[in-house]
């Protein structure tokens, strides 16, 4: 059960005065379970939830080309900005590591539920379970973690161990293993901060630089983290940067429409651009700058 957008959780969370009192409102049905069958697809590390099927790296190979290449590249290298998915494996402890699913993600039970879940970006759950499962032992061979006569199962998957799952242990540092105060806790001004963590030197004089680099500038680092995705290469209908004939009508309407636009979502007659291109983390004014970074960068 973990498909629900965070707002329902929240109001679930907000009416807890309520729970055990069927038709309390008059209205709404139990699910059937059928209905919580749809909506209940995670897959977990032990194979649970894992529907039945299988899938080879040779048919992996061609769904891969077909429907995946074309943004993670033919070998997983990534195209663009697109997510690298093979490869980086020793670089964890580097400066800048390369986290990928073979360098990085302790289990191969998320790669079969993120894909089916989410993959291919633009059309996500279109793919069957059994191409899920080739896909997902075609990622695995791109990582040299299955050979190329590797079929992927049910049954099998479970049983892959990913090499940095090691890595991946309860967080055990003392404050998490306190007992939780419910009652007659300590009183907030008595506690006190005794010391505090120093981020490395050289993170730190990266941090400074990046702030210096802040004021109008900053649109261009919030471009190319945010809005690059789609805006550099035009994907999906979007007008890309520089490519003045895509954004002449745009511009004539006003920088206060396209900010709002940017900010909002807007869907057009070219395609669907997402609230502040799907980062809701950004503040209005960030996202207003990268839009004229952009625009400037385009007429
Ligand atoms: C149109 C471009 C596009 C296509 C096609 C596409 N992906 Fe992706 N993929 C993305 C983007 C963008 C992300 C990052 C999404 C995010 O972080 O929210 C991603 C993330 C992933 C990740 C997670 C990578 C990580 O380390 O976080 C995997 C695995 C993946 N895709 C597999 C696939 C597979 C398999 C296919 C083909 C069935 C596919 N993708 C097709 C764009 C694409
Ligand atoms: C997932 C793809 C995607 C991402 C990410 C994205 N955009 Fe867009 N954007 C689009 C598409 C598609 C359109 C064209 C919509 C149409 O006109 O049909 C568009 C249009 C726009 C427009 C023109 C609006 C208008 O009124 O014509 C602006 C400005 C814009 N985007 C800014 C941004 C900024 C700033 C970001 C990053 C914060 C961003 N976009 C991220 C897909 C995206």
């Amino acid at each position: 059960m973990s498909r629900f957008p965070s707002f329902l959780i929240m109001f679930l969370v907000c009416m807890p005065a309520f729970a055990g009192e069927p038709g309390y409102y008059g209205y709404g049905e139990p699910a059937t379970p059928a209905q919580i069958a749809g909506w209940d697809i995670d897959v977990r590390p032990d194979g649970k939830g894992l529907p039945p099927g299988s899938g080879s790296v040779e048919d992996g190979e061609w769904l891969y080309e077909a429907q995946c290449a074309e943004c993670h590249g033919s070998f997983g290298e990534g195209v663009g900005r697109y997510p690298v998915l093979a490869g980086g494996q020793g670089t964890l402890t580097d400066m800048r590591p390369h986290k990928t699913v073979g360098s990085f993600w302790p289990y191969a039970s998320t790669l079969w539920d993120y894909i089916h879940r989410a993959m291919p970006f633009t059309r996500p759950e279109s793919l069957e379970d059994d191409e899920v499962y080739a896909v997902t032992a075609y990622v695995l061979y791109l990582n040299d973690l299955v050979d190329d006569d590797f079929v992927l199962t049910q049954d099998n998957l479970a049983a892959i161990e990913m090499p940095n799952q090691a890595n991946f242990f309860r967080d055990d540092r003392p404050d998490t293993r306190n007992t939780r105060c419910m009652k007659d806790c300590k009183d907030p001004d008595a506690i006190s901060v005794l010391s505090i963590v120093e981020p490395p030197a050289e993170l730190a004089t990266a941090a400074a630089a990046a702030n210096m680099a802040a004021g109008p500038a900053a649109g261009e680092g919030i471009y190319t983290q945010a809005c690059a995705l789609c805006h550099e290469t035009g994907i999906g209908g979007a007008p890309a940067r520089g490519d003045r004939g895509a954004w002449k009508t745009r511009i004539d309407q006003g920088l206060d429409v396209m900010v709002r636009h940017a900010i909002e979502g807007f869907q057009g007659d070219a395609g669907m651009m997402p609230p502040k291109g799907g980062f809701m983390n950004l503040s209005d004014q960030e996202v207003t700058g990268a839009v004229e970074y952009l625009v400037g960068e385009s007429q």
